[in-house]
């Protein structure tokens, strides 16, 4: 009955295993990781370290060999590459006798969404489904984390730019998107064929954050409006890949048309208690 994390050396699945590690014993968690070096404090605790990459079908059919319950993590790269990857995960899945995948997708994934990348997690969910494997989706809203980034920018000018206008976001701490999925991975019985909306408990807009920065700081900070081709060239200058950029600027675009507003109480079903709210995690990360 073993469970494996991929990217498990990453930002969220490193706080799954954290979480997953209060709620299983160690010796039914299993995780793969692209490089083995990065996960040595992992198998120090004992947690079963093996090799995988999305890019090698048969690597990843090894890494799965004898698990149970698998959780995706989302991997990081253009359309058609991370379609083909996460397309060679669920292969490799079926192919290893794995019973159950778990996989974070997003918000309202769409073929057509603004936001590019929600493209990649509809083909992933819908490949799932069609593998007849059991599947939970864990579909994750934008990570509060993300907000931190502008800051010490809003700090040097008193601007926290952003191309939102009045868009309102259901920002979530990722800490607790890990624990969530967690929450699934521990008990995968209870969550077969489900898909959980996971957002935040209000969504908020830019002007809003901006505020929450400024309480916690002390400083005059205020949002500033940036025209669209402002902030794709700040991302251009700062040296993201074009597939990035575009699928920011375009979860902005989304975000005005109301694409990312709608607050769902799935995560306090999931997990008992509502999410941190986005002001509380700005409050904390900028005064610990
Ligand atoms: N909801 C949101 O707001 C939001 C924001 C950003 C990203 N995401 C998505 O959520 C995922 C997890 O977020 P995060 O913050 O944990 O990102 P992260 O820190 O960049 O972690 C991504 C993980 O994916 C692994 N990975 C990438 N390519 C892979 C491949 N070909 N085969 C196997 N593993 C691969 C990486 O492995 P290594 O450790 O070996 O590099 C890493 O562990 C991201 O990858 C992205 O798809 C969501």
């Amino acid at each position: 009955m073993t469970t494996l994390i991929t990217g498990a050396t990453g930002q969220l699945g490193t706080l799954v295993v954290k979480h997953l590690l209060d709620r299983l014993p160690v010796s039914e968690i299993a995780v793969s990781v692209r490089t083995s070096a990065k996960a040595e404090n992992l198998a120090a605790l004992g947690v079963d370290v093996r090799h995988g990459d999305f890019d090698d079908l048969a690597l990843m059919t090894t890494a799965f060999k004898g698990i149970e319950t698998v959780l995706i993590i989302s991997a990081e790269a253009d359309n058609a590459t991370r379609i083909a990857q996460h397309r060679t995960a669920v292969d490799a899945a079926k192919a290893a006798g794995v019973k159950h995948l778990v996989y974070t997708s997003i918000i309202d994934p769409r073929a057509d969404a603004d936001f590019t990348y929600s493209a990649i997690h509809l083909d992933t969910e819908n490949y799932i489904k069609e593998s007849g494997l059991n599947y939970t989706f864990l579909r994750n809203s934008f990570y509060a984390d993300l907000l931190l980034a502008g800051v010490p920018h809003a700090l040097e000018t008193g601007a926290y730019g952003a191309p939102a206008g009045d868009a309102k976001i259901t920002y979530i701490p990722r800490n607790d998107l890990a624990e969530a999925a967690a929450v699934v991975l521990a008990n995968p019985k209870n969550h077969i064929n489900a898909t959980y909306d996971l957002t935040g408990a209000k969504a908020v807009t830019h002007t809003e954050i901006a505020s929450y920065i400024a309480k916690a700081t002390g400083k005059d900070i205020t949002f500033a409006d940036l025209p669209a081709d402002v902030h794709v060239g700040i991302l251009n200058s700062i040296g993201l890949p074009g597939h990035l950029v575009e699928a920011l600027a375009g979860l902005y675009v989304g975000a005005k048309k109301g694409d990312y507003e709608t607050v769902s109480d799935d995560f306090e079903t999931l997990v008992g208690r509502k999410p941190q709210s986005v002001e509380d995690f700005i409050r904390i990360a900028l005064t610990n």
